[in-house]
């Protein structure tokens, strides 16, 4: 696993990440970052038992996620399976200091281990570790040249060519992950409901219509898997996470 993020640099990476690149910080805003900071930091210092990770994802994520960590179809529910494990920790940990709002998420996060830095390392490495789901939710299929010709264009550069995310930058994986979710998080970014991308990722997103949104999210949803696309020459290397 490469971690070669720490300290300062962490902190204004996701400093950045979360307020939109904005040079100022508030005094409130640099304090939930260093949070974020210090609990993902303490985190990625431990050494991953996988196998307590299983066990915690299906006692208490399970029921929403999916046995498998697939998520579901529609959307309500994102695939977590093959996610970059920093993206990972650092949406729990974004959770966790409220700087995201997922209240169906919340209560549980509040009350469970998450406090506890290892049932963290341990689910979050478990779950990147799974293959990230082949058969996501899709769209309706009539737009994907286009949605294809945006993404390589505009989020290509830093979610990868083939969707595949990176680690080191705390940027999420795209594939494998369902039409539904990915257009609903695509406008909450655009409008800036949700943070955590950076200035030049939302200016993206904002200056793509309603029906080019809808697109992307398509054809991102009908990408390859990483590992179907490492024989056409995949760039990433598998375990590189
Ligand atoms: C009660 C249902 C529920 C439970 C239980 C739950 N989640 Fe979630 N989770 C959600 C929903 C809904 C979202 C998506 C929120 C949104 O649309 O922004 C989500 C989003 C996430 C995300 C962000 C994914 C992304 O791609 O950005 C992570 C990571 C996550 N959950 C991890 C977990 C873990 C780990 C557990 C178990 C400790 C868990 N969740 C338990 C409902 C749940
Ligand atoms: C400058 C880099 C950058 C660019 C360009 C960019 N993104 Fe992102 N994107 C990010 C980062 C970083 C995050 C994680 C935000 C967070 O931590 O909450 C993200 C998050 C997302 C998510 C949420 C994923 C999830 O699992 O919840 C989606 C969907 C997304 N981006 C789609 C796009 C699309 C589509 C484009 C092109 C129009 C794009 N992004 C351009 C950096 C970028």
């Amino acid at each position: 696993m490469r971690m070669s993020l720490h300290g300062p640099a962490l902190r204004a990476l996701i400093a950045t990440a979360l307020f939109g690149g904005a040079l100022l910080l508030s005094q409130s805003q640099a304090l939930a970052a260093d949070a974020v900071a210090d609990r993902v930091e303490r985190v990625l210092r431990l050494r991953a038992d996988t196998t307590h990770g299983r066990t915690l994802f299906s006692q208490y994520c399970a029921t929403c996620h999916g046995a498998t960590a697939l998520g579901d179809p529609a959307g309500n529910y994102p695939s977590l399976a093959g996610q970059r494990p920093n993206y990972l920790l650092k949406q729990v940990a974004d959770v966790l200091e409220n700087d995201r709002s997922v209240p169906e998420m919340h209560q549980l996060m509040g009350r469970w281990q998450f406090e506890d830095p290892q049932s963290l390392r341990d689910v979050v490495s478990w779950l990147a570790d799974l293959t990230p789901n082949a058969k996501p939710g899709v769209g309706s299929g009539k737009q994907i040249a286009e949605g294809t010709r945006i993404y390589q264009a505009d989020c290509a550069g830093c979610h990868g060519r083939f969707g595949e995310g990176d680690n080191p930058s705390y940027v999420p994986a795209l594939r494998g992950q369902h039409y539904s979710y990915l257009k609903r998080q695509m406008a909450a970014l655009a409008t800036g409901h949700r943070t955590g991308m950076d200035g030049e990722g939302r200016q993206r997103l904002g200056r793509i219509s309603l029906n080019q949104l809808d697109a992307v999210a398509d054809s991102i949803s009908r990408m390859p898997s990483e590992r179907d696309a490492v024989p056409d020459g995949n760039p990433f290397v598998p375990g590189g996470r």
